[in-house]
């Protein structure tokens, strides 16, 4: 995640002047500083001490190795941490402040999904805004409640596999219907980004219902896929996910 966040703002307008990266020694953060442009630092604490934001990019069961490698060095934290609570982010970082935030991975390209939790105005005009404007550079921003995070997490930050799922899918089945395995995915991925870009103003149902045209194409296609409950999968998918989040703490 530390990598599309990277990304996204090496192709961004509004970015961070400059970006430190560090790892636990697999050499990545090396990698990324030569891709991206940027620093690769021995130490958080290195990190910590010369950034005015650290975006905390750690598996979660890592907070509580790397938060005392940060606190009160950092100006603020960016949380991208799943799961993990402000009551669990504020006291391991204190004094620093942080912001808990839940990102997709289109944030690679700048079309992603920002979820954070709620900012004070106080907040807002510290270092925890210069934040919130740097990751709007990245996609959409949605300020939305603490207890609204998992599941947001649940649906946006898994909603690229999923689609991405539902896009291979149609390509296996366009090859078997008897496309170039080239050419299937090409039309499917076309027809999925157009998509995506359709239900930024047209909600979902009605657009399905306007494409399958009564005793049309689409409309057994749906019938097919409504017999085998797709909604029902989504929903234990979902369901699978907070359940893992909820185990996680
Ligand atoms: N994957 C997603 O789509 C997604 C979406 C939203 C949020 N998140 C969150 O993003 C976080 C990271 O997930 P990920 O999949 O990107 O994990 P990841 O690939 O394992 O990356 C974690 C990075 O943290 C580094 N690290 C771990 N411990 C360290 C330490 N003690 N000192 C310095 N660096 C350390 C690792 O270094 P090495 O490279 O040396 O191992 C690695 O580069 C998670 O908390 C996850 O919940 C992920």
């Amino acid at each position: 995640m530390a990598a599309a966040v990277a990304r996204g703002w090496a192709g961004a307008s509004l970015r961070p002047a400059r970006m430190l990266f560090t790892d636990s020694g697999s050499g990545r953060a090396q990698a990324l500083a030569d891709e991206v442009g940027g620093e690769r630092l021995d130490s958080v604490e290195d990190m910590a001490d010369r950034a005015d934001i650290v975006v905390l990019a750690v598996k979660p069961a890592a907070l509580d190795a790397v938060a005392p490698r940060i606190a009160g060095r950092a100006g603020g934290v960016i949380s991208v941490l799943g799961a993990t609570p402000l009551a669990l982010l504020e006291p391991a970082l204190a004094p620093t402040p942080v912001l808990r935030t839940m990102p997709n991975l289109a944030v690679e390209i700048g079309h992603g999904v920002i979820c954070h939790t709620p900012l004070s105005d106080e907040a807002r005009s510290g270092v925890l805004g210069e934040a919130l404007a740097l990751l709007g550079s990245l996609g959409s921003v949605f300020e939305i409640r603490e207890d609204e995070i998992d599941p947001a997490t649940a649906v946006m930050g898994c909603a690229p596999a999923y689609i991405a799922l539902a896009v291979e899918a149609l390509i296996e089945a366009g090859v078997e219907a008897g496309l170039d395995a080239e050419l299937s995915a090409r039309l499917v991925s076309e027809a999925a980004a157009g998509t995506g870009r359709h239900l930024l103003t047209h909600d979902a149902g009605p657009m399905q219902r306007a494409i399958a045209s009564p005793g049309g194409s689409t409309e057994a296609g749906l019938d097919e896929l409504a017999r085998r409950d797709v909604h029902d999968a989504f929903k234990a998918a979902v369901d699978a996910s907070l359940q893992r989040m909820a185990g996680a703490r």
